[in-house]
């Protein structure tokens, strides 16, 4: 529960919002599982492995300009790996990433691709300066990109760019991004009946990240997606809150 200390040696501007920090602790965790990130002074903000020894952030608050804007030498407090992490299964796999989703995507595409597995992955992002990891991803199998404005690969979203591909010849589709997008990737896959083959890494407000506060638990099931996720089979939430509210600090529902 103590957090270990740990010195960036490394920091790699990804995109113009999204920059990768490397520590000098390598952590062995399950593709999927997260750390609590605490920046001294400021907060204690949760963050998946996008390598064991590696963050990746994008800016969207007042922790994450913080740990944007860290420099080689700064330090930073890590507790976990926590949660349950991805699941590999089946031979032919689809990865659906979107935006910094690609965080939490990449180890599991790096693990597949060493078990052998067949491994087609799906980045989508709004401008394509704002993809991220496609070379690294592209170690692991065939990618395709997607990009709202067109600027890019497919104009449009994901779900269109997964119409152009035989969804049901695939075992499992590990999908990791914006909320809205992962509840319309889950919408295209319950259309085709397919919807039991999905994971899906959710993001939530987290305050002690290891089950005991109840901050992030999700409607109507009580589950915490600090300790019983972050990533969930699609039974757990086709009738559940997703894409239509989270909860800020205070407990307040935020509808999309
Ligand atoms: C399991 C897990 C893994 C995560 N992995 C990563 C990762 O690898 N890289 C990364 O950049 N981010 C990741 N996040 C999201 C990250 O934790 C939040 O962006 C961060 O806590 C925001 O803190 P802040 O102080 O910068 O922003 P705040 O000032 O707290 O919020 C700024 C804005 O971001 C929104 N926001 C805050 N927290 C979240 C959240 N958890 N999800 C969606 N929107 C949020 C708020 O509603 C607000 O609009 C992960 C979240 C979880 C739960
Ligand atoms: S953040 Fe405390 S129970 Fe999940």
């Amino acid at each position: 529960m103590i957090p270990h200390n740990a010195v960036i040696t490394e920091v790699i501007q990804q995109t113009p919002t999204i920059t990768t920090l490397k520590t000098d602790i390598k952590l062995e965790a399950l593709p999927g599982q997260f750390v609590m990130v605490w920046v001294r002074g400021l907060d204690e903000v949760p963050m998946a492995l996008s390598h064991p020894d590696s963050i990746t952030v994008q800016r969207v608050g007042e922790a994450t300009v913080a740990l944007s804007g860290m420099r080689v030498g700064d330090s930073i407090g890590i507790r976990g790996p926590f949660g349950n992490g991805f699941q590999l299964k089946g031979t032919r796999i689809m990865l659906i990433a979107g935006g910094v989703g690609g965080a939490p995507l990449l180890p599991l595409a790096l693990l597949a691709h060493a078990k052998r597995l067949d491994v087609t992955t799906i980045i989508g992002a709004r401008t394509g300066n704002e993809l991220l990891f496609e070379q690294p991803f592209s170690q692991s199998g065939s990618v395709s990109v997607a990009t709202d404005d067109g600027s890019k690969g497919y104009h449009g979203f994901v779900t269109g760019l997964m119409d152009r591909f035989d969804l049901e010849s695939f075992d499992q589709f590990y999908v990791c991004g914006p909320e809205l997008m992962m509840k319309n990737v889950l919408n295209m896959l319950q259309v085709k009946g397919i919807e039991m083959r999905s994971q899906l890494s959710l993001h939530r407000y987290f305050k002690c990240g290891i089950g005991v506060c109840g901050a992030c638990t999700i409607d109507p099931s009580g589950q915490r997606v600090c300790k019983d996720g972050p990533v969930f089979q699609a039974d757990m939430l086709i009738y559940s809150e997703l894409g239509k509210y989270h909860r800020d600090a205070t407990g307040k529902k935020i509808v999309y």
